[in-house]
C-alpha cells in the first residue's frame, strides 16, 4: 500500500474509532457504524485519485490547527497528515435545486472532501457519503433540509446550530448532530472556521432544499459587522 493510501485509510479509521467510542451519543452514530461495518474498507479497494487543493487551503490549515480537544487529536493528526492527499471541492449547483438561495457567504466559503461516496477520493460507494466539511469564518449556512439522514461530528470548538426554530444554540468540539431525513437545520460560524466530519446515510443524490427564513439578512449583517 502506498503511503498516500495508508494516510487516507488512517483518517477514516480515526473517524470510525471516535464514532465507536460514542455509539450511544445519538441514534445516528449506531446507524452510521452499522453501514460502515457492512462495507469492505480494504486496502485494495482504496481509490487512487489525484489530489486537489482549493483556494481555501490557508483557512483549512487554520481550521485543522484549531482542533484542540484531546479526544479529537487522532482525527486532527490524521487529517493534517492526509490533507494534501485529498480531493477538496466546493459545493456546487448539483446539490441544490436551480436558483437555490444559498447566499454569497456560503458560496464564497464552503469546502469539503468526500472520503467515502460517489466520486470520493477514499472509497467508492453509490449511496453513502462520509467526508470532511469546512466553512470559513462568519458564515451562515442557511436553513435547509434533504432526504438524506445526516450526522455531523463537530471538530471546531464552537458552532451555532438551529433546527427549525429562530434561536441558535452553540455546540462544542466533539458534539454529534443528528438530522433525520427532511429535518430542518442551519449552521452559524463565528470568528474561527468551522470544520466537521459529515455523513449522509442514504439518498445522497437527492438535492438539498433551502427553507426561506426572514432573519437571514439580519444574521448575515451581524456576522459582517463583527469582522469590520
Ligand atoms: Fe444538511
Amino acid at each position: 500500500m502506498t503511503d498516500k493510501k495508508s494516510r487516507i485509510q488512517a483518517l477514516i479509521s480515526a473517524i470510525i474509532s471516535y464514532l465507536q467510542a460514542h455509539r450511544a451519543a445519538s441514534p445516528g452514530v449506531g446507524m452510521t457504524l452499522d453501514k460502515l461495518e457492512a462495507m469492505r474498507l480494504s486496502e485494495q479497494a482504496l481509490i487512487d485519485a489525484p489530489p486537489q487543493r482549493s483556494r481555501h487551503d490557508t483557512v483549512l490549515n487554520t481550521a485543522i490547527d484549531a482542533i484542540r480537544t484531546p479526544q479529537l487529536q487522532e482525527i486532527a493528526h490524521c487529517l493534517k497528515v492526509a490533507k494534501d492527499d485529498l480531493v477538496w471541492r466546493e459545493d456546487n449547483a448539483q446539490f441544490y435545486p436551480s436558483g437555490a438561495d444559498l447566499g454569497q457567504g456560503y458560496k464564497n466559503r464552503n469546502l469539503h472532501t468526500m472520503l467515502i461516496g460517489p466520486d470520493a477520493c477514499g472509497y467508492d460507494h453509490p449511496d453513502f457519503n462520509l467526508g470532511i466539511f469546512m466553512l470559513g469564518p462568519r458564515t451562515l449556512y442557511r436553513d435547509h433540509n434533504h432526504d438524506a439522514p445526516e450526522l455531523y461530528l463537530n471538530l471546531s470548538e464552537r458552532s451555532g446550530w438551529r433546527f427549525g426554530t429562530p434561536d441558535w444554540q452553540d455546540y462544542p468540539a466533539g458534539s454529534l448532530i443528528w438530522n433525520k431525513s427532511r429535518a430542518p437545520h442551519a449552521t452559524l460560524v463565528y470568528d474561527q472556521p468551522f470544520i466537521s466530519v459529515f455523513v449522509w446515510l442514504e439518498n445522497v443524490n437527492s438535492p438539498c432544499d433551502i427553507i426561506q427564513c426572514d432573519d437571514w439578512a439580519e444574521v448575515e449583517q451581524n456576522l459582517a459587522n463583527q469582522s469590520s
